[in-house]
């Protein structure tokens, strides 16, 4: 028998051979008790003294040579059965499920959804309006003469548009929707408007170009500063879920008369601390009685309706909430922000 044939045969039958079984049987019958490497071991006693080394060199190699071949193939075996195995959509329920990984609303949906549920439960619509805006709404209507302070291109992004139309700006408030709501909801209505405001501003921890305002109005019949009071201490244990004292200082805008800062006791102290200013009083938000000529602007007789306006910072308003120390964090889609939420 020749050996290197006899190896050449074998590993010719092991390449082709794909079941185990039939593996396993080539392994026994090349090298198992009765195969072909004890028949050669069997047979040297018989031979020539001087070939007895070289057969029993030859059938020790070629042992080893079967063994290693077998366990290849059985190797690859294995690894097509495993690979088929997935390719078959193979499904194993023990293995753990990867993690899902779980959004979270922005603290300033979460906190305008809030505002905004309680305001419908208040009778209230909740209005949009276009963060684009006509000179018109954004500030003539408003009151808001052109030379004053809030018109300067310090503090307003124009919008340079090429031929005819009217000037558009990114409107710096959320106020112009007051005049879009007395133009389309017929008076008496109560309504906000939650949004995006825009400013040309240097950007630093407490101000942004870009930030949220929510803007409210009422119209009726003899609305005063009583009814534009309660709406605000409503307003508040909505937000702070108790009952806080407020007071109106004067404040000076053109679109109410009169205007109004309104200041809410501390919610986080009693004595004074580091949100308040060491104050216990907090500034919530400007206000006022809706000034006739914007009652006009809007198309509403000022001689029968009047109303109340309030344009409170919705940034700030989730600052506070939630002690952001940084209003740059609210834009700034920073998932190591986010995820605290
Ligand atoms: N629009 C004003 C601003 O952004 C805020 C404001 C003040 C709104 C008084 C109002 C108001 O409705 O009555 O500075």
């Amino acid at each position: 028998m020749d050996i290197d044939t006899t190896l050449a045969e074998a590993r010719e039958r092991i390449r082709a051979c794909d079941d185990a079984a039939a593996l396993k049987a080539i392994e026994r019958e090349m090298v198992g008790k009765d195969g072909v490497v004890s028949a050669l071991l069997a047979s040297i006693p018989s031979l020539p003294a001087e070939e007895r080394r070289a057969v029993g060199q030859g059938a020790n190699q070629l042992k080893q040579a079967v063994l290693d071949a077998v366990a290849e193939r059985t190797a690859a075996l294995e690894s097509s059965a495993v690979e088929a195995q997935r390719g078959a959509g193979h499904f194993d329920a023990s293995v753990p499920a990867p993690a899902v990984e779980r959004g979270s609303l922005h603290p300033l949906t979460r906190v305008t959804r809030e505002l905004e549920d309680q305001f419908l439960s208040m009778g209230y619509h909740v209005l949009d309006g276009p963060e684009v805006e006509t000179d018109f709404y954004n500030f003539e209507a408003l009151n808001i003469p052109p030379d004053h302070p809030a018109r300067d291109s310090q503090d307003t992004f124009f919008i340079e548009r090429e031929g005819e139309g009217p000037e558009l700006v990114m409107r710096t408030h959320t106020s112009p929707v007051q005049i879009r709501a007395m133009q389309r909801l017929t008076p008496p209505f109560r309504a906000i408007a939650p949004g995006k405001t825009f400013r040309n501003e240097s950007v630093d921890a407490s101000h942004e170009h870009t930030f949220h305002q929510m803007e409210g109005i009422v119209i009726g019949e003899d609305i005063s500063v009583g009814h534009l009071i309660g709406a605000m201490k409503t307003l508040l244990r909505g937000i702070f879920n108790r009952d806080l004292d407020v007071r109106l200082r004067p404040g000076y805008f053109p679109f109410v008369e009169p205007g109004f800062e309104l200041d809410a006791r501390c919610p986080f102290c009693e004595t004074g601390c580091s949100v308040c200013k060491r104050t216990t009083w907090i500034e919530l938000l400007p206000c006022g009685l809706v000034h006739p000529a914007v009652l006009s602007a809007g198309g509403l007789d000022p001689e029968r309706w009047s109303g109340f306006a309030f344009g409170l910072g919705l940034s700030r308003l989730v600052m506070l909430r939630y002690g952001i120390d940084d209003v740059r964090h609210l834009l700034s889609g920073d998932l190591r922000f986010l995820e605290q939420f």
